[in-house]
């Protein structure tokens, strides 16, 4: 138990998921049905995580282990800092890793904390036990996720873990909001 902020970070079960549903329904406009948490819940069931008050749950996070031939994906590049126009050896490198070797790497599919509880501690507290065990339990060589680019409480939260900028994806989202896609090399 967080003495500070009274809350515990636990491995979420099948009986979550409607709870876990109500805080994404009141924190996010992207939302999910029943069967994709649990879904994901099956696969990545050790990196699905909840936040728990007196046996509310006040937060979650949900990840996926994917792999990726891309390398900003895994933490090489960015194209953020590029500023060079695509020449032609960056259109080759980028049909040779189509090819190359696939690196692990960990995908934040959805992070919420509800809006009472935040700025307590809990989405780092979330974020970090969701990232040691993509690490410990996958060897994941990078973590990465996609977010709103007005989002800034949750941009702070990353840059503050150690991720970074290093691409936009234009309209990425439903009501046409571009995303950033932030990398952390672990
Ligand atoms: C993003 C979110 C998960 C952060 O959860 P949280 O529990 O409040 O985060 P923490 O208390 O661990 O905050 C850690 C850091 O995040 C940043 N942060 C969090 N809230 C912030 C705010 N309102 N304004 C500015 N920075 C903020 C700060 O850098 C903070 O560090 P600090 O407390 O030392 O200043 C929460 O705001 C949320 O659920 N938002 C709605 C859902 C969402 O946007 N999810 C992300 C989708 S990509």
């Amino acid at each position: 138990m967080n003495q500070e902020t009274d809350f515990i970070v636990r491995n979420a079960d099948e009986n979550d998921i409607p709870e876990v549903m109500e805080v994404n329904l009141r924190t996010l406009p992207e939302n999910y049905w029943y069967g994709f948490y649990k879904f994901v819940l099956d696969k990545w069931g050790d990196l699905f995580l909840v936040a728990e008050t007196d046996k509310k749950i006040i937060g979650y996070i949900m990840n996926r282990i994917e792999d990726a031939r891309d390398p900003v994906l895994y933490g090489k590049e960015n194209e953020l800092i590029k500023e060079k126009k695509r020449s032609i050896e960056d259109i080759m490198s980028s049909f040779k890793n189509m090819f190359s070797e696939s690196h692990k790497v960990g995908h934040v599919i959805s992070i919420a904390v509800l809006p009472e509880y935040r700025k307590k501690g809990i989405g780092t507290a979330l974020l970090n036990e969701a990232i040691k065990k993509m690490k410990d339990n996958y060897g994941a060589e990078a973590v990465y996720l996609e977010v709103r680019v007005s989002n800034k409480e949750a941009i702070s939260l990353y840059k503050k873990l150690g991720f970074e900028e290093v691409r936009i994806v234009k309209e990425y989202y439903r009501d046409g909001e571009d995303a950033y896609v932030m990398v952390k090399k672990l």
